[in-house]
């Protein structure tokens, strides 16, 4: 099972290029910018990765990409990421940057945008992979922020197809952002928000009928809540489940008592991704070894997961068929 598992051509839909930030090019990246770290090595790093929850590990993952300045850090970030799906045979994936995160400390977006790009156009060419980059505003920062953000975003719309929402949940509902989400959707962009992750089942409710997003990111929580249940299976929402995230930051006891199996037994599309892995312990064969030794799901079950994820992807409809 765990050849197939690993030989399984995979989706990726929810994954942060900054959390594929192993520590070992953190290192590197800070010893070519000459940036201090408050680690002496890369086992230190690592030991400090044992989370209590979301922002516990928010705290970590915003300081570790403070090495990242140049078009050529961006790029190595993400080649590295994309050398990673080639092992994992994901052949599709959809990554999430936080522009304000590195806007905040200097660095320009053409920069962020032109590394990031050029990393996917080179592992298109010679792997094969196709890709596609969703821009994603930080929740805890204002919608006004958020908004500048995006018009600036404008003069590189060709670089991505989408935005988001992420970092801190609780406190800072889907609505907040109804205004900046409005504007993509006029401008044709796809849109997509991380709720029901930490925050309440009225998130992921929220980010559907104020934001008009077309997939949920985690939405984990859903269960709580029935009648949202029903519209996300009568609106076939897909979910872009983080089952080992979602273990490293407690929002569930363990990998066995994930909500995973009932999900999938309920007729949610469901679709599984590793959102950081240099953070949660592994890439997408690793989220799959760890739900498969938790619940030694059937190959169907897997050819299931796999085709919600391609039903899920933002990909032309030629691209859809090959990848069926
Ligand atoms: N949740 C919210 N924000 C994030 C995450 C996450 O899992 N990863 C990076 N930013
Ligand atoms: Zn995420």
């Amino acid at each position: 099972m765990s050849s197939f598992l690993h030989q399984l051509p995979k989706v990726e839909l929810h994954l942060h290029i900054e959390g594929t930030l192993e520590p070992e090019l953190m290192f590197e990246l800070a010893r070519r910018n000459e940036v201090t770290l408050p680690f002496d090595s890369v086992e230190a790093v690592r030991a400090a990765y044992d989370f209590e929850d979301l922002q516990s590990f928010l705290d970590l993952y915003y300081q570790g990409m403070n090495v990242l300045f140049t078009e050529a850090d961006f790029y190595d970030l993400t080649w590295a990421y994309l050398t990673r799906c080639q092992a994992n045979n994901v052949v599709h994936t959809e990554l999430f940057f936080d522009p304000q995160a590195h806007l905040s400390r200097g660095v320009a977006l053409s920069t962020q945008l032109e590394g990031i790009t050029r990393a996917c156009q080179d592992a298109e060419r010679e792997m094969g992979i196709s890709s596609a980059i969703i821009l994603s505003f930080l929740r805890d920062m204002t919608e006004e922020h958020a908004l500048e953000t995006y018009e600036a975003a404008l003069a590189y719309r060709e670089h991505f197809i989408g935005i988001g929402l992420d970092s801190a949940e609780v406190g800072n509902p889907p609505e907040k952002f109804a205004r900046v989400f409005d504007r993509a959707r006029e401008d044709g962009f796809h849109l997509v928000a991380h709720a029901g992750e930490e925050g309440p089942a009225s998130y992921i409710r929220s980010a559907l009928d104020t934001l008009g997003v077309e997939r949920i990111d985690h939405g984990i929580r859903c269960l709580d809540d029935e009648a949202l249940v029903e519209t996300l299976i009568a609106r076939r929402i897909p979910l872009t489940v983080c089952p080992l995230s979602n273990v490293y930051l407690k929002t569930v006891p363990d990998m066995t008592g994930h909500p995973l199996p009932a999900m999938i037994e309920r007729g949610l599309c469901v679709t599984i991704n590793s959102d950081d892995p240099a953070y949660f312990g592994g890439y997408m064969n690793a989220n799959y070894e760890a739900v498969q030794n938790a619940f030694a799901f059937s190959r169907d079950t897997w050819v299931l997961l796999t085709r919600n994820a391609i039903e899920a992807a933002f990909v032309t409809p030629a691209r859809r068929e090959a990848l069926y």
